[in-house]
């Protein structure tokens, strides 16, 4: 398996090797947007859909300057230095390195880096086929998770929340007991045929897999309803699914103490599951 290999603006470099100061923004005040993608056989998943989130994350937190193009390009060279096949590549932008003041600095460079490294899909690859176990947990985040950014001290405390009861994800609900996203994922629920998910909204991520089975679901043909999902509606779904870049398109047949239809992976899960892995393939083609 290669090492994973950084590229800390445009320069190549074991991952280990880099280095970024104490006083990077990103560092102390989570000040930074980030990108996950996956490599299949070489090649990025839905690439351009992530680079136009990236640069409207950015211009949301008003990061300018970056060169989308050009770190683009840093990307495709890292990859190609590889050997990369199955892959994921992380990419971070930060607002840069200033003294610490919460304000933004009047002159700071943004940090760019990303990294390639080999993905090893076993693991989640026997869920996607038997289903996988989530909780419910509180959504504790900030209003703006249609940033993607760094700041993910909620997100980690709902995801180890989950890992504490084996589970693979933890399912947020708002005070209102709707349902927003996942911890690091997106999720759709079915009932009675109709495909369900969360509306988008300031409090959740624009998922590039959200809506890349959006545009599937649609052009298949089945119904589908972006609306607010309550928690205890998940009790009474015949499906529910997990879906992101590195789950692609994950069963769910257990939440909390309850069994998710007959606890099997259900059809229309099964059959999106299939779609999603069909468009996989002609992308290497
Ligand atoms: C909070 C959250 N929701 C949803 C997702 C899935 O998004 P995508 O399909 O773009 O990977 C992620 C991915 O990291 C995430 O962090």
């Amino acid at each position: 398996m290669p090492a994973p290999l950084a590229n800390l603006h445009g320069t190549m470099m074991a991952l280990e090797d880099v280095k970024i100061s104490a006083q990077d923004r990103g560092f102390l005040f989570g000040d930074a947007v980030y990108e996950v993608m996956r490599i299949y056989r070489g090649k990025v998943w839905l690439e351009a859909e992530h680079m136009e989130r990236l640069r409207r994350s950015l211009a949301e937190i008003r990061i300018h300057g970056v060169d989308l193009d050009r770190l683009t390009r840093r990307m495709h060279e890292t990859i190609a230095a590889g050997p990369f096949g199955e892959a994921m590549v992380y990419l971070h932008v930060s607002r840069g390195t200033a003294p610490r003041k919460h304000a933004f600095p009047k002159q700071a460079t943004p940090l760019e880096l990303l990294w390639v490294q080999d993905y090893d899909d076993a693991a989640t690859a026997r869920h996607r086929h038997i289903g996988t176990k989530v909780i419910t947990h509180p959504d504790i985040r900030w209003g703006r998770c249609d940033i993607k950014s760094t700041n993910l001290l909620a997100n980690v405390l709902a995801n180890q929340a989950a890992a504490e009861a084996e589970a693979v994800e933890a399912l947020l609900y708002l005070p209102d007991e709707t349902m927003s996203e996942a911890s690091h994922s997106s999720f759709f629920t079915v009932k009675g045929g109709v495909v369900q998910t969360t509306a988008l909204r300031a409090n959740i991520l624009p998922g590039i897999t959200r809506n890349f089975l959006v545009d599937l679901i649609r052009k298949i043909g089945m119904p589908l309803e972006e609306r607010p999902i309550s928690r205890a509606e998940l009790f009474h779904c015949d499906e529910v699914f997990l879906c992101g870049t590195t789950s692609e398109v994950l069963p769910v047949v257990r939440i909390d103490d309850c069994t998710v239809g007959d606890g099997k992976p259900g059809p229309i899960s099964l059959r999106l599951l299939a779609a999603h892995v069909q468009a996989v393939e002609e992308l290497s083609r």
